[in-house]
């Protein structure tokens, strides 16, 4: 199946409007399957790890403070630390056992590796929150938004605030199995895990496999950045993966929830280089990736998601302007236009709030500034026949977790009455 620019072309003249519609002309629909996994598939509740001993994660100490978050809220927001920090044997690196869940996120892969995230991969928001603050320096707004966009995109549980990292456990993350329905994880597809991801597999190319570490697509990532994993480097790369998806993935989506996708890149230069120089370098990012490099030059997995050696964190936090600010970045330096695949050689554009007719419009100013906040509270096109609307209680948790701090910047708050 191959799109070639030609039919974007021509599909750009037929410009569709949010909301897609399944029986539009030109949508072949075999393709708009539930695009979910479950029951056995890869992802699903038969091949997930379960854990029997769940042990939350130790969090900090008075001797080991890091920068003091616990409990969900806000630490002093100051890195430049080294982590973990030297004698805290409660966050050296295990590695993960048969029993923990891992997922396609190499940054809380290693969190959990860490035990900043609980050791079997089922965690919470406040852990989420907690971790990202004292591990990465990651500023509170955004660990927020992160974590509510976990809990709320993928279905983690609101009740209970708990998420699997990875596969769907729901037994143990939902307070009621029968009234929740299952709970996917993060490795759930074109919720907040998406096509064209730096080295995981299209969820329709890796038949399902979504989540596992793919040693060509590191090893592409490797030779496209010069082994310098830099904004210019990777924004080249996502472009690379985002063409390679377009020609060969029939069920290719790209939608708003892919902006989340630059942001993750943007993590590789801004969280995961260590001081005092923050190269993004190939020893750095292959530790956090778990990638060995083989005497042939491939790249195999070893299972070993970890903190690089002597690690320091960046000094000032990481903060929602910050990651907008490469999202729009990277975009910039090469556009792309968002949509989805018909199936039959076609592309339907989309718009949502700044993405008009397929492309990112950003100016500065409020729509700007709440480019991912906005993927939290309002409905957003998650595939071509399908939207993600948040429920009451999804917004109600966005109310009380994460808009004081969207508020001040004159986001639309959510309507939950
Ligand atoms: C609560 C916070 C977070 C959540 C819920 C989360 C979730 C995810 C998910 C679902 C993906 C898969 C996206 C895709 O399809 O490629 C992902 C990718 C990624 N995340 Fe996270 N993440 C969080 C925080 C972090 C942090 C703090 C880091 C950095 C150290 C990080 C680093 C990455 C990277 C580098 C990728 C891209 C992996 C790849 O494409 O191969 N994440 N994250
Ligand atoms: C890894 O990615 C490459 C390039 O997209 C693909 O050809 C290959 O099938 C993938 N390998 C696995 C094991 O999924
Ligand atoms: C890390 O620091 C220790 C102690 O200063 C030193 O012995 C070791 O060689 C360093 N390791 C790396 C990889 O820099
Ligand atoms: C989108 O494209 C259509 C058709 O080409 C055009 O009428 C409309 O003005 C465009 N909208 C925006 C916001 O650019």
């Amino acid at each position: 199946m191959k799109y070639s620019l030609m039919s974007i072309v021509l599909a750009a003249e037929a410009v569709t409007a949010f909301p897609f519609v399944a029986n539009m002309p030109g949508v072949d629909s075999s393709l708009l399957r539930r695009q979910q996994s479950g029951g056995s598939n890869p992802g699903g509740p038969a091949s997930c790890p379960n854990n029997p001993n769940h042990v939350p994660a130790p969090g900090i100490t008075a001797q080991y403070p890091y920068n003091g978050a616990k409990n969900g809220k806000k630490g002093n927001g100051k890195g430049g630390y080294q982590v973990p920090a030297p004698g805290d044997t409660a966050h050296q690196f295990v590695a993960p056992g048969p029993l923990d869940i891992r997922g396609p996120c190499p940054g809380l892969n290693v969190a959990a590796n860490h035990n900043f995230l609980a050791h079997d991969g089922i965690t919470t928001f406040n852990e989420l929150v907690d971790a990202q603050q004292n591990l990465y320096s990651v500023g509170y707004d955004l660990a927020t938004l992160l974590a509510a966009l976990g809990l709320t995109l993928t279905d983690g549980d609101l009740v209970t605030e708990k998420l699997s990292i990875g596969c769907d456990a729901t037994t143990r993350t939902s307070w009621s199995p029968a009234l929740t329905g299952q709970e996917p994880g993060l490795d759930g597809h074109n919720k907040f895990e998406a096509d064209t991801s730096l080295t995981r597999d299209d969820y329709f190319l890796g038949t399902g496999d979504n989540f596992n570490f793919n040693g060509t697509l590191f090893k592409m990532m490797t030779e496209t950045t010069g082994g310098l994993y830099n904004r210019d480097g990777l924004a080249k790369y996502r472009y690379q993966r985002y063409q390679q998806s377009l020609h060969d993935n029939p069920n290719f989506y790209f939608g708003p929830l892919s902006l989340l996708l630059f942001g993750a890149s943007s993590f590789l230069y801004e969280l995961m280089p260590s001081g005092p120089d923050y190269t993004p370098d190939e020893a750095t990012i292959s530790s956090f990736f778990g990638a060995a490099k083989q005497s042939d030059g491939t790249y195999t997995f070893n299972g070993e998601e970890k903190i690089s050696d002597n690690w320091t964190n960046r000094v000032e936090p990481y903060s929602n302007s910050d990651v907008v600010a490469e999202i729009l970045a990277q975009y910039l330096e090469y556009p792309v236009l968002f949509g989805g695949a018909t199936g039959n050689g076609g592309f339907d554009l989309l718009n949502f709030n700044s993405i008009k007719n397929g492309s990112l419009v950003a100016a500065p100013g409020p729509e700007t500034a709440c480019l991912l906040y906005q993927l939290a509270t309002q409905s957003v096109p998650s595939y071509l026949n399908s939207i993600i609307t948040p429920t009451i209680d999804a917004l109600n948790f966005v109310t009380n977790k994460v808009a004081p701090q969207f508020e001040k910047l004159g986001c639309p708050q959510a309507l939950t009455k």
